[in-house]
């Protein structure tokens, strides 16, 4: 008699327990999954000394500013940015908050088909991303770098050039030379 009544509360706690340690292991599969997929295609396309990648989805993201690159690039460019790039451009935010990133995008320029003296995007050139993570970056202003060229990472040469320049001539603006388009 007295083992019975021991037995039954432990046999439904153990169905307690197991049914709760379902739902952990439920609620963290989604995690899992989101991690093991972040990570894998982060390595492949990063860029050197970075570690920076493009950003998913950046095509739908907003319109910082276009921009125009005289030869012999003849680009035409546009800065886009994602959610916390956007909120810190509107309220005026310097610096702008870990986690911010910015996407230039550039296309050769091309006469329009249809209309002389308008000019379209042509060939896509490169994808130009500036990630913020202040103590990630500290000792490139808390900005990390990455230029793609057909979706790959270029050369470790070429984003040493980075810093050297935004520093040099964006230093008081976050190392940032886009504006807000009003
Ligand atoms: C010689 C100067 C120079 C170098 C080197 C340079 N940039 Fe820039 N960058 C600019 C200028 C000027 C702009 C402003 C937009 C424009 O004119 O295209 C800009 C804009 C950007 C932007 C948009 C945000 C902003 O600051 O306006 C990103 C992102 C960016 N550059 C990434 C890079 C990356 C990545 C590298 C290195 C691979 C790099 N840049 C190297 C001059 C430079």
């Amino acid at each position: 008699m007295k083992s019975e009544k021991t037995k039954s509360p432990s046999f439904a706690t153990m169905i307690v327990l197991a049914v709760l340690l379902l739902v952990v292991v439920l609620t963290c599969v989604p995690y899992l999954v989101t991690i093991a997929f972040a990570e894998a295609p982060a390595t492949a396309d990063a860029s050197p000394i970075f570690g920076v990648t493009v950003p998913q989805g950046y095509k739908q993201w907003e319109l910082i500013a276009p921009a125009e690159e005289a030869a012999p690039l003849d680009e035409l460019r546009a800065v886009v940015g994602n959610q916390i790039a956007i909120d810190a451009y509107q309220d005026g935010k310097l610096p702008f908050p870990d986690g911010t990133i910015l996407v230039k995008r550039a296309w050769k320029r091309k006469q329009s088909p249809e209309f002389a003296s308008a000019t379209i995007p042509g060939a896509a050139t490169t994808v130009q991303v500036m990630v913020k993570d202040s103590r990630k970056y500290a000792a490139t202003g808390g900005w990390g770098f990455g230029r793609f060229v057909n979706g790959k990472p270029v050369d470790e040469a070429q984003h040493r050039t980075c810093f050297a320049c935004h520093e040099a001539r964006a230093k008081s603006r976050d190392y940032v030379f886009t504006r807000l388009a009003p």
